[in-house]
C-alpha cells in the first residue's frame, strides 16, 4: 500500500485505474484462464461465496450465489449471491465499481463491505489480476436468490485505507517476493494471525496461528506458518505441499475446514515453491503469540 500525497492525486491515478480495467472488456481468453485460475487455486473466492447444502456441500449449479452464514461474537454476516442476477446479485455493477468493491471493500452506495471479506488483503491485488477476476464473474450465469443482511455488533470502519491505486505483482523471478504476493491475495494469514480487541491483525504475530474455527466440522484450530518448533521448522517442501494442496498432515490424517484445500488443490507447482518460499522467512514465533 503507498501513501497518496494528496485525495485528489489519489483518485485521479483510482479513474486511470479504472479506466484501464474496463478498457480491458471484452477479455481474452488468456485472461479468463487467469482469473479461473487464480478463482479455482489460491484466491477461493468460492470458499466463502459459493452456494452450499445443509451438510455444507457445494450446489454447483447455483455457483457463486452466497447464503453462507458466518457466526462470530461480534457479527452474524452472510456471503452475498456475487453472480451477475441484477436484483439480488452484482449484475448490475460495473467493473470499475465491482473493482471498489472487491479491493476497498466499498460499495457504488458508499457504504463498507464488513468482515469475513478478506479485504485487507485483497488491497494487494494487482490491476491485471483483479480485472481478470471480474472478467470471470461477468461471464458466470446469474443465479437469482436474496441472502439475508449481514449484522455487524460494531461499527465498520469508514474504510480500509486511503484509495488503492495502480498495484503491479511482483516479478516471478522474485520467488519470495511472489510468494508473498500469493500468500496475501490467497489471504492465508487472514486466518494464520491473531487480532487485537479492535480486530486489526497483529503483525507482531503474523503467521504464528492460534485462531479457533467453530462449524458443523466441530473446531479446527490455524496452525504456526512460522519457522519456529510449533511450527514449520521440521517440514521438508513436499510436506508443506501436501498440507496445503491435498489438505493432509505429515502423518497422512486429513485437516479439517475452513481452509480452501478443494481449491488450492489447484494452485501449480511454481506458485507452491514460490508460497513455500516465502512461508520459510516469516521469524520463528511461538504458537498463537
Ligand atoms: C472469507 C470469506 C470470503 C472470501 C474468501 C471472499 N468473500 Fe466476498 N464477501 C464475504 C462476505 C461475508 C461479504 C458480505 C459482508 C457484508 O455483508 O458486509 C462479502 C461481500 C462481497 C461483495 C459485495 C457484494 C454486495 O452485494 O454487497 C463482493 C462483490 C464480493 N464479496 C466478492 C468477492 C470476490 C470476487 C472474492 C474473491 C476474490 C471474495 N468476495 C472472497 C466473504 C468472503
Ligand atoms: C479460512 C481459514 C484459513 C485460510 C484462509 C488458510 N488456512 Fe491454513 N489452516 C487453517 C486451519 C484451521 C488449519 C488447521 C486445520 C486442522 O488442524 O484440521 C490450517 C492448516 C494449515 C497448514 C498445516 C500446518 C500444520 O502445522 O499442520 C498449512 C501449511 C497451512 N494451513 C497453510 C496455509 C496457506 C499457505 C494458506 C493460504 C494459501 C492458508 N493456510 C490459508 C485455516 C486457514
Amino acid at each position: 500500500m503507498r501513501n497518496s500525497s494528496s485525495y485528489l492525486a489519489a483518485s485521479a491515478i483510482l479513474m486511470s485505474c479504472v479506466v484501464n480495467i474496463a478498457a480491458a472488456a471484452p477479455p481474452s481468453a488468456a485472461t479468463l484462464e487467469r482469473g479461473r485460475y487464480l478463482m479455482n487455486g489460491v484466491v477461493a473466492c468460492a470458499n466463502c461465496h459459493m452456494a452450499r447444502g445443509p451438510k455444507g456441500e457445494y450446489l454447483m449449479d447455483k455457483g457463486l450465489s452466497g447464503g453462507m452464514p458466518f457466526d462470530d461474537r461480534m457479527f452474524k454476516a452472510y456471503a452475498p449471491n456475487i453472480t451477475q442476477d441484477g436484483e439480488t446479485g452484482i449484475g448490475r455493477l460495473t467493473d470499475a465499481q465491482l473493482a471498489k468493491a472487491i479491493r476497498e471493500g466499498i460499495r457504488p452506495d458508499g457504504s463498507v463491505i464488513g468482515p469475513p471479506m478478506p479485504i485487507e488483503f485483497y488491497r494487494h491485488i494487482s490491476d491485471d489480476d483483479l480485472a481478470a477476476i471480474i472478467a470471470v464473474l461477468k461471464v458466470e450465469p446469474a443465479v437469482r436468490s436474496a441472502v439475508p443482511k449481514s449484522r455487524f455488533n460494531f461499527a465498520l470502519p469508514p474504510a480500509y485505507g486511503p484509495p488503492v491505486m495502480s498495484v503491479k505483482a511482483p516479478s516471478r523471478a522474485d520467488k519470495v517476493k511472489y510468494g508473498e504476493y500469493l500468500v496475501a491475495i490467497g489471504h492465508c494469514m487472514e486466518c494464520h494471525t491473531q487480532r487485537d480487541q479492535k480486530g486489526m491483525l497483529l503483525m507482531s504475530s503474523l503467521g504464528s496461528g492460534g485462531r479457533v474455527f467453530p462449524g458443523p466440522w466441530g473446531e479446527s484450530v490455524s496452525r504456526n506458518l512460522t519457522t519456529h518448533e510449533s511450527g514449520l521448522k521440521g517440514w521438508s517442501d513436499a510436506q508443506i505441499s501436501k498440507a496445503v494442496r491435498a489438505g493432509v498432515n505429515r502423518d497422512g490424517a486429513p485437516y479439517k475446514p475452513p481452509m480452501a484445500f478443494q481449491h488450492y488443490q489447484n494452485i501449480d507447482d511454481a506458485d507452491m515453491a514460490a508460497i513455500t518460499a516465502y512461508l520459510r522467512t516469516l521469524p520463528p514465533r511461538p504458537f498463537g503469540k
